[in-house]
């Protein structure tokens, strides 16, 4: 039932869908979304259930570098990789979310992969054969932030489900630093305050948010009021049965060993 209203949904907003632009924003601005990709009609019930199970995920606050690695004490103590800041969210891992569930549906969904692989491939695009991190659910409350940083993967699937009441702002500078160039002193700038190049994500609530993470430094704000931020996350790789390294999974989820599959 739920299969069949998502996929009759999917198949209308694909139609309206011009891949050629979608591809050509994430390109060059590192990221494009799909509106309403989660129908409002499912959108209720799945963020009561998210909160029922919020009390079961994993919170972690820790401090680090923006390149999600230990500091580097040959360089100066002001170099980008020597600027340290906080990170804190709870995480629902995907075998603590149901079976049957809306995201669970359309993470399994293959017209959704062969979409999003149609976007961002540059080969065939895999599920995450990580019981942890296939889908993931990341809750903040107040005075929780995702610091600056890069990503490790290529890019990232996200629905955001649930705005705070305040703050909660996704900020990026798309492609501040390349593969040739890693422009160690824009990033400090940025790290220390200065607003050059950054841009706020405008999405709502449902849709869908491909975003290149690895070059775009990004950032949510500190989240105020009492609503928690809520976005699911989907876990695709070039690589067959990709899984999440040990300390990624103890990081973010508080354990290696995975719950029984649902
Ligand atoms: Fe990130």
């Amino acid at each position: 039932m739920v299969n069949n209203l998502f996929e009759d949904h999917f198949h209308q907003l694909r139609s309206n869908i011009n891949t050629e632009i979608f591809k050509k924003n994430f390109n060059d601005e590192g990221v494009c979304l799909i509106k309403n990709f989660i129908p409002s009609i499912f959108l209720e019930p799945l963020i009561n259930q998210l909160l029922e199970l919020k009390s079961s995920a994993y919170f972690n606050k820790l401090e680090g570098n923006a390149y999600l690695e230990d500091v580097d004490d040959s360089l100066p103590f002001d170099h980008a990789k020597n600027i340290i800041d906080t990170t804190s969210l709870s995480v629902l891992a995907y075998d603590q979310i149901p079976k049957g569930n809306i995201l669970k549906v359309i993470y399994h969904n293959q017209e959704v992969t062969k979409f999003i692989e149609s976007v961002v491939g540059k080969k065939s695009l895999y599920l995450y054969g990580c019981p942890f991190g296939a889908i993931n659910v990341a809750y903040m409350d107040k005075d929780d932030s995702l610091r600056w940083h890069f990503d490790q993967s290529d890019f990232v699937v996200s629905v955001p489900l649930q705005d705070s009441e305040y703050g909660g702002d996704f900020e990026y500078v798309a492609n501040i630093r390349s593969c040739e160039n890693q422009n160690y002193s824009e990033v400090a700038s940025i790290l220390n305050g200065k607003r050059n190049g950054i841009k706020s994500l405008s999405a709502s609530c449902g849709d869908l948010i491909l975003f290149q993470g690895k070059n775009t430094l990004h950032r949510v704000t500190t989240i105020y009021g009492k609503r928690p931020r809520i976005v699911a996350l989907f876990g695709y790789s070039y690589d067959k049965g990709y899984q999440s390294s040990s300390y990624l999974k103890k990081i973010r989820y508080g354990r290696t060993k995975p719950y029984q599959q649902q």
